[in-house]
């Protein structure tokens, strides 16, 4: 895979107008567009259906975390409203019914979009899942733990931190995909991301695609930051 195509961009952008001339900008210099909640809640469907249009790989990072019936209910609704969606997630932690009806309503559409699992937010440090959520583990043996659990429901791949990459390699070997936010250019300002490093480490611990929001996307300059990125993974 060529450097650039490891790049997905996050269009967390609060209308259509400005995320389209982002995606009209990058479009050249990255692999994938990424319509997430911001986007979605402001522009909906059309978001997706525009960007699928212009020939973008669109990843709807949906994040569904509801029961099985109701999370099926959703892919097929929206693999349906916008054929040849290249991605879709749900949260691994609804468990593995709530997977694998993820899975087999992805599978049932004309446009079969890769399913992955969120494992554990790049924002939650290691205290906060003790303290807060009750995870006594690691953040790495929860994420591995939750990675298994999804590659056995059938998924294509995960969200992780690149911290945690080369774990769910070793665990789930060299086809399941990993999905990596938490990347920040050497110096670039970590936001809320807790769990993060380099885009160069991050691809050197296994990850496949990083999606890399701010550092590009707030950037003076954005094609100029994505082209650097790339530029540091050839
Ligand atoms: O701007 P930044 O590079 O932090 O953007 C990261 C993107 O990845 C955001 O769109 C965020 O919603 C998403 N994401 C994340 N952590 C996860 C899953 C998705 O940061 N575990």
């Amino acid at each position: 895979m060529a450097p650039r195509e490891r790049i997905i961009i996050p269009l967390d952008m609060p209308d259509l107008a400005r995320a389209r001339a982002m995606a009209t900008a990058l479009a050249p210099h990255v692999g994938a567009m990424k319509v997430g909640l911001e986007l979605f809640n402001a522009a909906g469907l059309p978001a997706l259906s525009e960007l699928v249009a212009t020939g973008a790989r669109v990843f709807y990072d949906a994040k569904l975390h509801d029961i099985p019936n109701t999370v099926a209910g959703a892919v097929r609704a929206v693999t349906a409203a916008v054929p040849g969606l290249w991605m879709i997630n749900v949260h691994t932690t609804g468990g593995s019914a709530m997977m694998a009806a993820a899975v087999e309503a992805a599978k049932g559409a004309e446009h079969s979009p890769l399913v992955i699992g969120v494992t554990v937010l790049t924002s939650l440090d290691a205290q906060q899942l003790r303290d807060e959520l009750s995870v006594s583990c690691t953040p790495a043996e929860q994420v591995v733990r939750l990675a298994e659990l999804a590659q056995r429901c059938g998924l294509d791949g995960v969200v992780a931190s690149p911290l945690e990459a080369a774990a769910i390699r070793a665990a789930c070997g060299p086809d399941f995909l990993i999905v990596t936010p938490g990347v920040r250019p050497a110096g670039s300002d970590m936001g809320d991301q807790r769990r993060a490093t380099t885009p160069r480490q991050a691809v050197d611990n296994g990850s496949d695609y990083l999606v890399i929001g701010r550092p590009i996307t707030g950037a003076a300059d954005p094609v100029a930051a994505a082209r650097a990125i790339a530029e540091e993974l050839a």
